[in-house]
């Protein structure tokens, strides 16, 4: 039903955009702006493929008709970034009074956010939230023919709805959401908050996604949750995720596949298992640790411990040994004392990460830990530098292990510096720049890894 309706309102939306286009002597467009994780990015191509549908085409940057800013709200700098890029736009919209400003996504899943949009920043046309991104024709034809800020941000999500056109990003390889929202409130943590609770795609539903992808090229693809171990729980005879897992495997065409994110709590041998017997899923698995210390695991509600997450870690490696792992830490949680903080460089030491995205605890209002005692501003910048050089030194180790070997790449890009060169990736999600030129970008050919230059690699054809 919603899907007819909003089928319905594109085909308004193209008429209008047809007059105005007619009267305009050229072709309207459009500039989508992405702030934050792999979800926001999938948000985007549906929310692209909603303005393409409608007639808009690819405009280049802030100067288009209709301007998107799909934003971000896990940490604040965030959400400063985007109200900086506010300012911004307002000048330019003096110029060009018919342009259409939007904002969705995670910030506006929070009421002082959107009381501050309707106060001082009037001039925004349209906000919308993470729950019915859908909705963009609907509100597109709404500001078109009312001339007023519309303003829809649901509390939670009503139904999934499939089958929404999407532009991809790249030909060869695609996000796909398997899940949406997070039941595991981490105490330092806004997105279940923003994203809602826990909901899974019927595994049908993602199977078919997947078939079409191959069909139209997709050779990679990212299966796609906050927490993908917990796939499945909240469906009648759902899945495991090892299963689903082991499903996309079967789609003709997919020659890789890769998930995002693994909670360390909910990840079971059953994956462990799937993933080393099944040549198709990447050798890569991100593991975000947060820290090393146990007494903080439990004040961040992980529920797991520093021993339980060496644990995990063994077996997988025990399993795989060839895997890289990947992980997230926070710096300078509430209470977080330099004994915690050492086991934090002592579970990076022990592991070996192949790269970290380390992070600076962010204060997110409504969130326990938001309450609980804070650390020193200069404590966390000195922590944060010793990680980050651990982590850099043992990535750089982890990186040179595979110099020498031939291995596949998957054709990404032509390199932006160097025009004789393509980049790519190996399983291990390892980049590497080789000799090639565009006709070889989505495919996967073999690579000798010559030099390691600390987090990539240059290498030549094999
Ligand atoms: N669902 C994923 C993480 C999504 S958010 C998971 O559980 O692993 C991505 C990362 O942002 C988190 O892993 C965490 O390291 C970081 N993060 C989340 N909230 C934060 C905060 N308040 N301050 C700093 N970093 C935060
Ligand atoms: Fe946030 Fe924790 Fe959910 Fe990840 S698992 S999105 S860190 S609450
Ligand atoms: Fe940010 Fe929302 Fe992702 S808060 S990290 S864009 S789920």
């Amino acid at each position: 039903m919603e899907l007819e309706k909003q089928l319905d309102y594109i085909k308004k939306c193209q008429e209008i955009v047809r007059r105005s286009a007619a009267l305009k002597g050229r072709p309207l467009t459009f500039y989508i702006e992405t702030f934050g994780c792999q979800m926001n990015e999938r948000d985007s191509e549906k929310l692209r493929g909603i303005l393409e549908e409608i007639g808009y085409e690819r405009g280049e940057g802030e100067e288009s008709d209709v301007v998107l800013y799909n934003t971000c709200t896990v940490r604040e700098n965030a959400n400063t970034r985007v109200y900086g890029r506010l300012g911004k736009l307002s000048s330019i919209k003096k110029g060009s009074p018919d342009m259409i400003i939007g904002l969705c996504g995670c910030m506006m899943q929070e009421e002082q956010v959107v009381e501050k949009i309707k106060k001082d920043f009037k001039f925004v046309d349209i906000v919308f939230g993470t729950h019915n991104i859908y909705v963009l024709a609907e509100l597109l034809y709404k500001t078109l023919t009312e001339k007023k800020q519309i303003i829809d941000v649901r509390e939670k999500a009503d139904e999934i709805v499939e089958d929404l056109p999407a532009d991809r990003t790249y030909f060869f390889k695609s996000g796909v959401n398997i899940m949406y929202g997070c039941d595991n409130f981490c105490s330092y943590c806004i997105v279940p908050y923003v994203r809602g609770r826990e909901r899974s795609r019927e595994a049908r539903d993602i199977l078919r996604e997947c078939e079409r992808l191959a069909k139209d090229g997709v050779r990679e693809l990212m299966l796609l949750g906050q927490n993908v171990n917990s796939y499945g729980k909240n469906l009648d005879n759902g899945i495991s995720f090892a299963e689903l897992l082991k499903e996309v495997c079967r789609v003709d065409g997919i020659d890789r596949v890769r998930f995002m994110t693994s909670h360390p709590k909910d990840l079971s041998d059953e994956l462990i298992k799937v993933m080393a017997e099944e040549e198709k899923v990447c050798r890569h698995l991100h593991l975000p640790m947060q820290s090393g210390s146990s007494r903080i695991l439990k004040a961040m509600n992980r529920r797991y411990s520093k021993e339980d997450y060496l644990d995990l870690v063994g077996r997988i490696r025990t399993a795989m040994p060839d895997i890289s792992l990947t992980t997230d830490i926070i710096v300078g949680f509430p209470t977080e004392t330099e004994e915690d903080f050492l086991e934090t460089l002592d579970v990076v030491d022990k592991v070996g990460f192949d790269s970290a995205f380390t992070f600076i605890y962010s204060i997110r209002s409504g969130t326990p830990a938001a309450k609980m005692e804070q650390v020193d501003e200069a404590v966390i910048k000195d922590r944060f530098d010793r990680l980050l050089k651990l982590v850099q030194e043992r990535a750089a180790e982890r990186c040179a292990r595979f110099e020498g070997r031939t291995m596949d790449v998957l054709v990404e890009s032509v390199n932006r510096q160097d025009k004789d060169l393509v980049t790519g990736r190996i399983s291990n999600n390892l980049v590497v720049h080789f000799d090639g030129d565009e006709s070889l970008i989505g495919k996967i050919v073999p690579v000798k890894m010559e030099e390691c230059k600390g987090f990539y690699y240059i290498g030549k054809r094999a």
